[in-house]
């Protein structure tokens, strides 16, 4: 299941980190955020160092759809409702600055990573609100329209349209900047200590530290676990289904989102909250939907993306915590990964320099909101139950009566444990609970994974951690 990315684009290799050193900066994560962030600070002439767990665009930044724009659904109007115009402009303005910055370094660097401008669109079939939207984010400064004809052949009574926003090949662009950087790869960060951080190869003292890993996976302080959960979404690329002019976004429940690339439109949707996907069928429901618009369509290629969701729907970029002056963090980018990754590094250089930033006060880690609180409660109750359900759930299948090709928690004698039969006939067991604060793992059939409904951490079926916050893979049995 590579993505179109992983399958166009073969970034080389950096070596591993062998031996102590220092730095002004280092930057724990080498997806889009990272690589920008260090990229930024080393444009600044901050010495930085980048620390990457496995190979650089290797997390989340391969699974993008890579669209880069300041639309991030149907906000416009709810942000001004929720937060003021005044810090619904500063976001906006923020995003905007953030596809001009692409150009800008895509422009300078030379880069040949497809760049595309294009307009940006999201659709409703709901006219009241679509005009609503455009009048907001006219209010906001987005030149803005209400367009009634769209290309997509989806349902709807419009859309609103963003111009001048852009897509391109991620991780070629990552590719681009990579030679520029201080990045040791395979080098998984094992401990951070104030301002030293202790790896396999070696220990890195730096004067900060910049933590961008998705999900920030030191939980005290911080506590972003509480304050966000990750949600999983699918891509489909589509052959012979014609060709976009631009990049598109639904409204509401079931939403689809299109771009194009090359040959391919890149079809996603089915989106639900990581760890509850038992069911599955997600990859087959999007192809019925994608046959339905393009009825000669051919799948490609396949993938899942993974978002952290804070609860005010706003990133968190800024200080770690405030008993750590040293660390940064930049998380919580929702399905917007472009935009977001590059107003982060734009902002924590900025802060590493000590040069104010308009936005820094919006993207907070430490704002609060009474608005968030019933997303907070609803969350931390998602967690309980993950929690819990350790503890009373009881399996309904035996490892003996499971298909070929299908995984559930079953009855051992050791206990509950999670077994996976491979088409072989192989079984693989592991432990069901997450080693990052032990609730019960979920089985998701359409990726084959064990993923935790708490805060998003996933694992293959062999127990290999995929995804953080966890830091290690789960216990696991020889396979029978
Ligand atoms: Fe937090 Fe599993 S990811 S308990």
């Amino acid at each position: 299941m590579k993505s179109i990315w992983s399958k166009t684009c073969n970034i080389e290799k950096q070596p591993a980190l062998n031996g102590d050193i220092e730095a002004d900066v280092a930057v724990i994560g080498g997806g889009m955020a990272g690589i920008l962030a260090a990229y930024q600070l080393e444009q600044a002439g901050v010495h930085t160092v980048l620390l990457e767990a496995e190979r650089i665009g290797g997390g989340q930044t391969k699974n993008t759809t890579a669209k880069i724009t300041s639309q991030h659904g149907m906000f416009c109007h709810t942000f001004i409702e929720k937060k003021g115009k005044e810090t619904a402009k500063l976001y906006v303005q923020a995003n905007q600055a953030a596809v001009e910055e692409y150009r800008r370094i895509i422009g300078k660097e030379q880069i040949p990573c497809d760049l595309r401008v294009t307009d940006s669109y999201v659709y409703s079939r709901n006219e009241e609100k679509l005009k609503k939207e455009t009048e907001s984010a006219r209010e906001l400064g987005i030149d803005a329209s209400f367009e009634r004809q769209i290309e997509i052949p989806v349902p709807c009574a419009g859309a609103v349209r963003f111009p001048g926003q852009a897509e391109f090949h991620p991780l070629k662009f990552i590719e681009g900047l990579a030679g520029k950087l201080n990045i040791y790869e395979n080098t998984p960060v094992k401990e951070v200590e104030r301002n030293r951080i202790r790896t396999a190869g070696g220990t890195v003292l730096a004067g900060k530290i910049i933590f961008a890993t998705h999900f920030p996976f030191v939980n005290f302080p911080g506590m972003y676990f509480a304050r966000m959960h990750q949600e999983c979404s699918y891509v489909l690329a589509l052959e012979q289904a014609g060709i976009l002019n631009g990049m598109y976004i639904g409204d509401g429940e079931d939403k689809l989102s299109f771009r194009q690339y090359d040959r391919y439109i890149l079809l996603g949707g089915q989106g639900h909250r990581t760890g509850e996907n038992r069911e599955g069928g997600r990859y087959a429901k999007l192809q019925e939907q994608a046959e339905a618009l393009y009825p000669d369509c051919r799948v490609a290629a396949y993938w899942s993306a993974q978002d952290c969701i804070t609860a005010d729907k706003i990133p968190f970029i800024g200080r770690y915590a405030p008993d750590r002056p040293d660390w940064l963090v930049a998380s919580g980018f929702q399905k917007w990964g472009m935009s977001s990754s590059m107003i982060s590094a734009m902002l924590l250089r900025d802060l590493v320099c000590g040069i104010d930033n308009p936005y820094s006060a919006v993207f907070d880690p430490s704002r609060f909101s009474a608005e968030e609180v019933p997303q907070i409660m609803r969350d931390t109750g998602k967690a309980v139950k993950g929690l819990t359900k350790r503890f009373f759930h009881i399996p309904d299948e035996t490892a003996a009566a499971l298909e070929r090709e299908q995984g559930a928690i079953v009855d051992t004698p050791q206990g509950k444990a999670g077994v996976y039969k491979t088409e072989a006939g192989e079984l693989f067991q592991v432990d069901i609970v997450c080693p990052h604060l032990g609730c019960e793992l979920s089985w998701n059939p359409d990726e084959k994974t064990w993923d935790c409904p708490c805060h998003g951490s996933r694992f293959d079926y062999k127990g290999n951690l995929l995804e953080g916050p966890a830091q290690e893979g789960i216990d696991k049995e020889e396979k029978q």
